[in-house]
């Protein structure tokens, strides 16, 4: 959620932390920070609400801030208002030490009231202060401040990505990590810290993905990494295999429009390798699965959050249909505190665009606990799902810097119908079949391409609702989970409330909600349930609603029932979301975009929800 940067070299740490946290500011934008130690030995924190452009502003010049070892970071505020002195870095009560954290720290209120009857002082709202004060209780009875920080970590309960200077020890940077994503980034002469790779990958693709429990000291020359316990711990470092093009926004105004563009190469790189239609077949030697084990597979849980749970949802109609094996599908967030049922013969899926999703996570390594095989379908590689669970498939999507997440889905959704494919010709699908959807799968990029090319329609069309308070998208059959992420969309980056329903629902309830006002989106391709849909929406043309078709190239019907009408080109039905879902994205990108909103950075939001 929130970024962490820090460095120690023989550079300006100022400048290399802060062009670091600006590539992060799409993981959490309501204020930010940055410690240095100076060539004085002083530390110098400063920090500002808002976005980082308003730490920018205030920062003196680069001379005045000089130093080489330095943390920065961007946040998104779970305890205290996004204030200045709620922002980090926070420091400690001599002003030696300062420290950047994401996570929670569940006993704070604890740990404060113990320091602040030992005099501490503290000024801010956050849980962070308290770990800081409790570092400097430790540090104040030693000269060994990785010492000092692993006793603080071991009276910590809850999760922490940390990193941490002092003045006292101008040459070391300190950092750990327990349930929130850290990476040490190695470089020459220099070492780099970091929540995420995308801030570092300028200076060094050299890598190592640091796991719980495991703290580590750089030394100007040197890293040292050990447990909370002081064990030596010998990492393997890993070489990132993309580059800094992959998150710049080139041509395109918003990462989000660039992301939706880019989905006929990511939905390629989805399948690329992976399908043999000689054999009717796909292969995902990520699973770590035998065919007698995959054969064996008796039911299936699929378990997600947002987006990844809509996808989830399409997987499950994909798997039931192909391969007949029963699929429930369930929010992380519910299943890992309900003690859930896995009956032998069961794998579960997780389903993570960010692999670092604290919901499912936790949800996977409970289903693990309780014996079961966990598999992850994941976008960022080294991400902690991605590390954790049994076997998985990376979607390689490229870095999703929008928070609205759109490429990831269609990515998702394409390998969740290969994963159907493969378990469906272990089961009853014929080849014939088998080899004619693997032919439609190789089809989709161009499919989706002709849906980008109506661009300018889709955007002449979000003219027409911008100023709506509300909206329904209406879908059925695998098109409901589709009008569930179009909803989606609309909601959490045009701040229009809007709802997906099955179309047939509409009837029971929200159909009260209709008038003249109201937006319909109705998804209603040319279909087996066309029809159904077509009386749903006379039920709505009967109150006046205005609709919004997304429908089958040629469909010459539904513009008698509707305002507008985006086309899309035909496919098998159960792929029909990897394109349908095309326009609703434009959608609710360009609704956003002529309302002047931020679209990539919405209110409240952050790209990768690593707190419960
Ligand atoms: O990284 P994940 O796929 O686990 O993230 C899950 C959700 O937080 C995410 O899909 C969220 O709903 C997005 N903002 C949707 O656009």
């Amino acid at each position: 959620m929130c970024g962490i940067v820090g460095y120690i070299g023989t550079r300006n740490a100022t400048p290399i932390t802060l062009e670091g946290i600006k590539r992060l500011e799409y993981r959490g934008y309501d204020s930010s920070g940055l410690a240095i130690i100076d060539a004085e030995g002083n530390l110098k924190i400063h920090k500002k609400p808002g976005k980082i452009i308003e730490l920018e502003r205030t920062l003196p010049s680069p001379e005045k801030i000089y130093g080489t070892v330095g943390i920065a970071h961007t946040r998104w505020a779970t305890h205290g208002e996004p204030t200045e002195v709620n922002s980090h870095p926070h420091t400690c009560c001599h002003h030696k030490l300062a420290l950047v954290h994401n996570g929670i720290i569940e006993n704070y209120r604890n740990l404060r009231k113990k320091l602040e009857s030992e005099n501490h002082i503290f000024v801010s709202d956050t849980d962070t202060e308290a770990l800081v004060h409790l570092i400097e209780h430790f540090a104040n009875k030693t000269d060994n401040l990785t010492q000092a920080v692993q006793e603080a970590l071991k009276l910590v309960e809850g999760t922490y990505g940390i990193a941490l200077i002092s003045s006292d020890h101008p040459d070391q940077l300190i950092a750990a990590r327990k349930g929130s994503p850290l990476i040490l980034g190695i470089g020459e002469n220099e070492f780099f810290i970091t929540s995420d790779v995308s801030a570092i990958i300028i200076h060094t693709k050299k890598v190592i993905y640091l796991q719980d429990n495991e703290i580590v000291t750089l030394n100007r020359d040197s890293f040292k990494i050990t447990t909370l316990e002081n064990e030596a711990v010998n990492a393997k470092i890993s070489v990132v295999d993309w580059d800094v093009s992959s998150i710049d926004k080139g041509e395109f105004k918003h990462f989000m429009l660039k992301e939706i563009f880019e989905q006929p190469v990511s939905v390629e790189n989805a399948f690329r390798g992976r399908l043999f239609p000689n054999l009717s077949t796909v292969r995902l030697g990520g699973l770590n699965m035998t065919g007698e084990e995959l054969r064996r597979i008796q039911r299936l849980q699929i378990v997600a959050c947002g987006t990844s749970w809509h996808s989830a949802l399409i997987g499950k109609y994909l798997i039931e249909t192909l391969a007949r094996i029963p699929v429930e599908v369930e929010y992380a967030s519910e299943y890992r505190y309900r003690n859930p049922i896995i009956p032998p013969e069961t794998v579960v899926i997780f389903i993570s665009q960010s692999g670092e999703t604290a919901d499912t996570l936790a949800a996977m390594r409970e289903a693990q606990a309780k014996g079961a095989r966990a598999l992850g379908i994941t976008n960022v590689v080294g991400s902690t799902i991605a590390r954790e669970s049994d076997g998985g498939v990376y979607i390689h999507a490229g870095t999703e810097i929008g928070v609205a997440s759109t490429k990831a889905f269609t990515s998702q959704v394409t390998i969740l119908s290969m994963i159907a494919v493969l378990l469906g010709r272990m089961n009853n699908l014929s080849p014939t079949f088998g080899a004619s959807y693997i032919k439609e799968i190789q089809k989709l990029p161009e499919k989706i391409q002709q849906i980008l090319d109506t661009n300018d329609k889709i955007m002449e069309i979000a003219k027409t609702i911008i100023d709506a308070k509300n909206a329904l998208y209406l879908g059925r059959g695998v098109n409901f989970p589709v009008a569930l992420e179009g909803a989606l969309k609309l909601k959490e980056i045009s701040y229009i409330h809007a709802e997906g329903y099955p179309a047939a629902e509409m009837k029971h309830g929200p159909i009260a909600l209709i008038d003249a006002k109201m937006p319909v989106v109705a998804i209603a391709p040319d279909d087996m349930i066309y029809d159904k849909i077509i009386s749903n929406l006379q039920e709505v043309k009967a109150r006046n609603g205005r609709i919004i078709s997304i429908a089958t190239e040629g469909d010459k019907r539904i513009a008698e029932n509707s305002e507008s009408v985006i086309y899309v080109p035909k496919t098998i039905y159960t792929l029909q979301p990897i394109l349908t879902v095309i326009p609703l994205q434009l959608l609710a990108y360009y609704v956003a975009n002529l309302r002047g909103l931020d679209v990539d950075q919405p209110r409240n939001l952050a790209k990768s929800v690593t707190v419960e």
